[in-house]
């Protein structure tokens, strides 16, 4: 029988939410150097992305679900794209305007929980949907995925990371909890005592993105690691390198290099995994239209019934 039943995610989600809450009110700043340190990794990924699908385009419609202080969303709206940015945090939100507000740009901010503020859009209305660093806390994360399906365009793309296993096996270990890294091992969500409280979390291996995005519509596109050999506070990783302590501007430079190699067998071993997947063109509509065109030949290629 499982211990945990999804009732029990839901009320620790719910409670770990209204602490973090309280918490965040002393936010109101903007984002830390470490977030700026990982926020250029997921450029360098992102960006890239966006040239190779939607190559020299007009503005995209952006969606940055779980925004935050808006590190992603302002620099997308930087670059003349459309940017809503969804948080459930008011202080977030906050700081969100003051640094768009800074830097120039104009962005859409909803307060609100991601399912609840997508219900009334539209199918098909968006071009990118960001997701960052949101959907390891959120015990709803599949349904979360199927509605971003949902409001994307065909042809349109998924970007969301979330927590490698590993992150959580390596972390664990670190404060000693070894049953718990083998319960990691061995599952992919549960309540973790990572910070102070037990919180829900759940966490990843590269193939098991992959299988969550297609059961979700998506057609997996990349998967890369962000965070492989350095880490704040709790984490494992920052046992190798910890960007809380101060470095060297020339190790800070080779580090960030090194964080930014993407090879396929450091996948699955970040602080996060960030997964992009494409909405296709749906198979049936791409057959239709072809019936249609090869209709429409036949018929003018034909000799007219009307004629003598
Ligand atoms: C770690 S922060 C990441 C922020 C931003 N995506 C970034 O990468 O800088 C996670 C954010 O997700 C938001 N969040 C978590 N669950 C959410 C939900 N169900 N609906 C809306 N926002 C959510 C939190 O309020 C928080 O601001």
């Amino acid at each position: 029988m499982n211990k945990n039943p999804k009732w029990r995610y839901w009320l620790v989600e719910r409670l770990s939410r209204t602490v973090n809450r309280l918490k965040r009110r002393k936010i109101g700043t903007w984002h830390s150097k470490t977030e700026e340190f990982f926020k250029e990794i997921y450029l360098g990924v992102i960006l890239p992305q966006i040239d190779h699908q939607f190559g020299e385009t007009s503005a995209l419609k952006v969606l940055d679900a779980g925004c935050g202080t808006g590190r992603i969303a302002v620099e997308l709206a930087k670059l003349g794209h459309e940017v809503t940015g969804i948080d459930l945090h008011q202080e977030s939100l906050l700081a969100a305007q003051g640094h768009a507000k800074d830097m120039g740009v104009s962005i859409v901010f909803m307060q609100g929980e991601i399912l609840k503020t997508l219900k009334g859009w539209a199918n098909e209305s968006i071009d990118l949907v960001i997701c960052l660093e949101v959907l390891y806390v959120c015990s709803d994360y599949r349904q979360i995925i199927e509605e971003f399906y949902r409001v994307l365009k065909p042809g349109g793309l998924f970007m969301g990371s979330f927590r490698s296993r590993f992150y959580f096996i390596t972390t664990l270990l670190r404060q000693g909890q070894y049953e718990k890294a083998l319960y990691v091992a061995q599952h992919s969500e549960g309540l973790l005592k990572i910070a102070s409280l037990p919180t829900y979390y759940n966490w990843h291996s590269g193939p098991e993105l992959e299988t969550l995005l297609k059961e979700c519509g998506l057609e997996p596109v990349a998967t890369v690691s962000i965070g492989k050999f350095s880490g704040m506070g709790y984490d494992g990783l920052a046992a190798v390198v910890d960007l809380d302590e101060p470095l060297s501007p020339e190790s800070y430079s080779a580090l960030s290099k090194l964080e930014s190699l993407h090879l396929s067998e450091w996948r699955d071993i970040g602080r996060y995994m960030l997964a992009v997947g494409r909405k296709t063109v749906s198979h049936i509509v791409v057959i239709c239209i072809a019936t249609d065109a090869l209709r429409l030949i036949s018929f003018w290629a034909s000799p007219s019934p009307w004629s003598f």
